[in-house]
């Protein structure tokens, strides 16, 4: 379904959801233009109307437990980077935890909400917002980009749509069939900064380290002089030079 104009599509998803009217599994909700879209981190999601995918899918992962909830991550980042490898090549890589990089700029992210029931997944709000034919960013997106600043042409929306839909579900059902490990290690492979020494900025304190894993729990670890650490999503930033 498109919708010309709406908040956020995965509020809207969620709505419907809470309004207990049956969603199938698989319904993909895209947006023209959202006026309030969300990003991760409480951020918000800025896109200019009819020029990016601005989408939500609805999943009903129950096969997966809620401690399990990174692998679908791992399923939605690695179909996303299916879809668009043939377009932009190895300089496309997955930021931890689920950023779209090119280089070293965000082409998009995605906002995975998940419903829970008691110990599993019972609904997965998958939101994804990728840049496609914007040309001009706002001076505080400095490290923003898109399909068409790279390749300089315009892409159907619709095509790519169609193209990271198909791959997720390969992904999905690599998971529903139990191949966990085999999807973690593709978004492994696959990862921004991956064994190389780097910055990063935790607690206010700046340091070098290496990217050595990305947990079953989601954790990033990396290796420092002091040894290995592990941190969640708001504890730790990337420091570009
Ligand atoms: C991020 O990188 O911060 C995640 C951005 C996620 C944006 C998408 S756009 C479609 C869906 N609806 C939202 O409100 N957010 C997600």
């Amino acid at each position: 379904m498109t919708l010309k104009e709406v908040d956020s599509t995965n509020t809207f998803l969620k709505n419907i959801l809470s309004n207990s009217k049956p969603v199938p599994d698989g319904t993909v909700i895209m947006a023209e233009r959202q006026f309030a879209g969300r990003g991760q981190r409480n951020n918000t999601w800025h896109a200019e109307p009819g020029k990016n995918l601005t989408f939500s899918i609805l999943l009903r992962p129950s096969f997966l437990s809620a401690s399990q909830q990174f692998y679908l991550t791992c399923a939605v980042s690695m179909g996303v980077y299916d879809a668009l490898y043939p377009l932009l090549r190895d300089s496309l890589k997955i930021k931890w935890p689920n950023d779209i990089y090119f280089d070293d700029s965000k082409l998009g992210g995605m906002l995975i909400e998940n419903i829970l029931q008691g110990s599993q997944i019972k609904h997965s709000v998958i939101g994804i917002g990728l840049n496609v034919n914007q040309e001009v960013f706002a001076p505080d997106a400095v490290n923003a980009t898109s399909i068409k600043k790279i390749l300089q042409k315009d892409y159907e929306l619709k095509n790519i749509l169609a193209e990271i839909c198909n791959h997720i579900e390969g992904y999905y059902l690599h998971l529903k069939a139990g191949r966990l490990e085999f999807v973690r290690n593709m978004y492994l492979s696959r990862l921004y900064w991956l064994n190389e020494v780097r910055q990063f900025k935790s607690n206010g304190h700046i340091f070098e380290g290496t990217i050595i894993n990305v947990k079953e729990n989601g954790l990033l670890v990396v290796k420092q002089q002091n040894g290995e650490q592990e941190y969640n999503l708001k504890e730790i930033e990337f420091l570009n030079k």
